[in-house]
């Protein structure tokens, strides 16, 4: 059964829904402050959340944060009124799940419970889907143009010698698919390491890497073998290695050069076997120039470089992509789905890709998960309201101005809008917003008053 917890001052809020909540077979409880519902949270750890904005306690935006750093996955329902909807919009930033209004309908609540538990339900197969193991051949990488059919040939030469190559492209373009692809045709049977440098601060991917004596520093309580050595005859896979200090850069210079490193506090020579493959979403070569990659290492590390054209630069690929994928995810979440429809091929034909190959793959399995029918349709693809976002942001053309609903906002509301947006630089003085906006003073004042919005500059 799933749990629902309610946090809300106003007794008649948290006696409605829980009476509706518990006559439709959700285990409720209720806290009428945000202290209160804090430590019913830790308590219950309830799937979804009803959270009041307004508390008398602790804003209800501290309480969304804490919320989410307990649990990122709980789904919050903010409780707003009408006039907060530049409250709910800024909680919906922060990682809400949706609202409702008061006065409470129950309609709405139903649909935002059942979607809250839906989207937990969704989440935890892609989790499974993502997690499952795969073993990653050539035919698993699809490419049809001759940009890839370069690619290919050059996975075939260096898988022929243990050279390093480095392999660049933006995020999502199947960087690591490569390097395993790679690994698996050169030295199958051995292991494959990979070591995201940018995930963990220096000192502890010094240690990471090399290794550590007991007794080297603070917490090296025993000794502690580095990925260089445990990936033995097989493949070290550093990824974002642009991300990597200088200090570091130094170290794995010399691991390059002389095969050889010693553990973090230790004095035994260490032989590197393991082939080295790096990547990146950087332009190291710029990094070089802005001196933050050292030259020497980008020479070693260059030696066989692979640069993955991004997905819009491919479009080719487009199709037998998704039939791959559609395959790959049919196997993983027994289902049937055939394909995608017309209208759903041309807006992903018309669209960037930023994630590339990786953001396709998503939007399939989310989909796919919630299709109906055996064919993909545009309802199918919620998150294409998502990409719309993006592009906004990116300073495409995308029509009229909508609000969540999709309603086309009226002019005095992008005007509120504009104006909330530009005060949220708190730097600025009011003399530099009026400026902005081009408008005076005493304009600016009236527009103020007129959208009630505060603001206490000079
Ligand atoms: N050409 C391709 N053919 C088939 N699947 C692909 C291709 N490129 C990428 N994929 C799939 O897309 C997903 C993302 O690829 P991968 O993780 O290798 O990208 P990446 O470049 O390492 O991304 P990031 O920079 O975000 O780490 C993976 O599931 C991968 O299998
Ligand atoms: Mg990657």
């Amino acid at each position: 059964m799933a749990k629902v917890l309610v946090i809300d001052d106003d007794s008649s809020i948290r006696e409605t829904l829980e009476m509706y909540l518990s006559e439709e077979g959700y285990e409720v409880y209720t806290a009428p402050t945000g202290t209160d519902g804090l430590n019913t949270f830790a308590r219950v750890t309830p799937d979804v959340v009803f959270l009041d904005i307004r508390l008398p306690d602790v804003n209800g935006f501290l309480i969304l944060e804490d919320l989410k750093e307990e649990d990122e996955n709980v789904k919050v329902i903010m409780i707003t009124a009408h006039h907060d909807m530049e409250s709910t919009i800024k909680a919906m930033k922060e990682g809400a799940f949706d609202y409702i209004h008061k006065p409470i309908d129950v309609n709405e609540l139903d649909i935002a419970v059942k979607k809250a538990l839906h989207a937990l339900e969704m989440e935890k197969k892609i989790k499974g889907f993502v997690e499952s193991t795969r073993d990653y051949k050539v035919g698993d990488i699809i490419g049809r143009g001759p940009r890839m059919r370069e690619i290919f040939k050059t996975i075939g030469v260096v898988s022929q010698s243990r050279t390093t190559v480095l392999i660049q492209g933006e995020s999502g373009t199947g960087k690591e698919l490569i390097a395993r692809v790679i690994h698996n045709n050169t030295s199958p049977g051995e292991p494959y390491i990979a070591v995201n440098c940018s995930a963990i601060v220096e000192t502890l991917l010094e240690s990471e890497l090399f290794g550590h004596e007991k007794g080297s520093f603070t917490g090296a309580v025993t000794r502690k073998p580095g990925k260089f050595e445990l990936a033995r005859g097989g493949t070290v896979f550093l990824d974002e290695i642009s991300e990597m200090s200088l200090n570091l850069q130094a170290k794995l210079l010399r691991v390059l050069q002389e095969l050889e490193f010693e553990r973090v506090g230790g004095k035994d020579r260490i032989r590197v076997n393991a082939r080295i493959i790096a990547a990146t979403n950087k332009d190291l070569k710029a990094m070089v120039r802005e001196g933050t990659f050292r030259d020497d290492l980008y020479y070693r590390l260059n030696i066989v470089t692979i640069t993955i054209p991004p997905l819009r630069e491919r479009m080719e690929d487009l199709e037998p992509l998704i039939e791959y994928l559609l395959s790959k995810i049919n196997a993983e979440l027994h289902k049937r789905i055939a394909g995608i429809s017309d209208e759903v091929l041309e807006m992903f034909r018309n669209y960037s890709w930023p994630g590339n190959v990786r953001e396709l793959e998503n939007l399939l399995v989310r989909a796919a998960v919630i299709a109906k029918g055996q064919v993909l349709v545009k309802s199918d693809f919620p998150d294409l309201a998502d990409i719309q976002e993006k592009r906004e942001t990116a300073g495409e053309d995308l029509g009229p101005f909508r609000n969540a609903q999709g309603r086309i906002l009226t002019l005095d509301e992008v005007e509120e809008l504009h104006i909330r947006r530009v005060l949220k630089d708190s730097k600025k003085t009011k003399g530099e917003i009026c400026e902005i906006l081009g408008i005076s003073r005493p304009t600016f004042e009236r527009k103020l008053e007129r959208y009630n919005i505060p603001f206490e500059r000079d």
